[in-house]
């Protein structure tokens, strides 16, 4: 049994490909572990704010001196990195949009990437304080990144697998559905993505 941590940040539903690819991998995450349970952090409710300088004084000052809207700020700060904590498996479903992860988790990296929290700083550099997770992630996009003309535009998956790696997680696997606006391959890749998730 483990407690997984579902990330969803697209905004489309029914008809996203992300949160199929992602509700695959929870799906065969369950198989191989029954009774987990599954925690959804949905991104496109309740939005995340963007950093503004109150924010930032927040994470930045001792927890004594905050004043009572900066308590508010750092216990919803401290609840999103406490999701993370309690996770065994991570999974992310991230779409490419603009060559970016979704706004709403770059935000949701915002208000956990905290010092004393996900990582810290010792004399020998930073080191990530989420130790022993898994990660999965469900990548979606138009373009292929993963090879040929495009590949110097990969930049989600890196991107995710950085943050995460600076918070200690370094057991990463990733799907892909790529292609999805080429005709050609647009017509099985998602089927595909979903066909090579394997659980390790
Ligand atoms: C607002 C928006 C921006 C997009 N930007 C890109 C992009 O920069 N590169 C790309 O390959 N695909 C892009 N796409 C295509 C999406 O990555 C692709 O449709 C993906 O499957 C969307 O996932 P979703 O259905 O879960 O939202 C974009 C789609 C949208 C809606």
């Amino acid at each position: 049994m483990k407690q997984i941590l579902h990330i969803i940040s697209s905004p489309r539903t029914e008809v996203s490909a992300s949160r199929k690819l992602g509700n695959s991998v929870i799906e065969k995450i369950q198989e191989k572990y029954p009774g987990s349970i599954v925690k959804e952090r949905d991104l496109t409710k309740n939005l995340i704010p963007l950093l503004e300088e109150i924010h930032i004084n927040t994470f930045f000052s001792p927890a004594e001196s905050h004043s009572p809207e900066q308590q508010l700020i750092n216990t919803y700060s401290e609840n999103l990195i406490s999701e993370l904590q309690e996770s065994d498996i991570i999974v992310i479903d991230s779409p490419m949009y603009n060559f970016s992860v979704p706004a709403t988790l770059r935000a949701y990296f915002d208000f956990t990437s905290r010092a004393g929290y996900t990582f810290k700083y010792d004399e020998n550099g930073p080191q990530g304080l989420l130790n022993d997770k898994k990660l999965y992630i469900a990548f979606t996009s138009g373009n292929i990144y993963s090879e040929g003309p495009y590949q110097v535009y990969d930049s989600n998956v890196p991107y995710i697998k950085n943050v995460f790696g600076f918070y200690g997680v370094k057991d990463v696997s990733v799907f892909r559905a790529e292609g999805l606006a080429i005709p050609g391959v647009m017509e099985s890749s998602l089927q595909k993505a979903i066909e090579s998730i394997l659980i390790d």
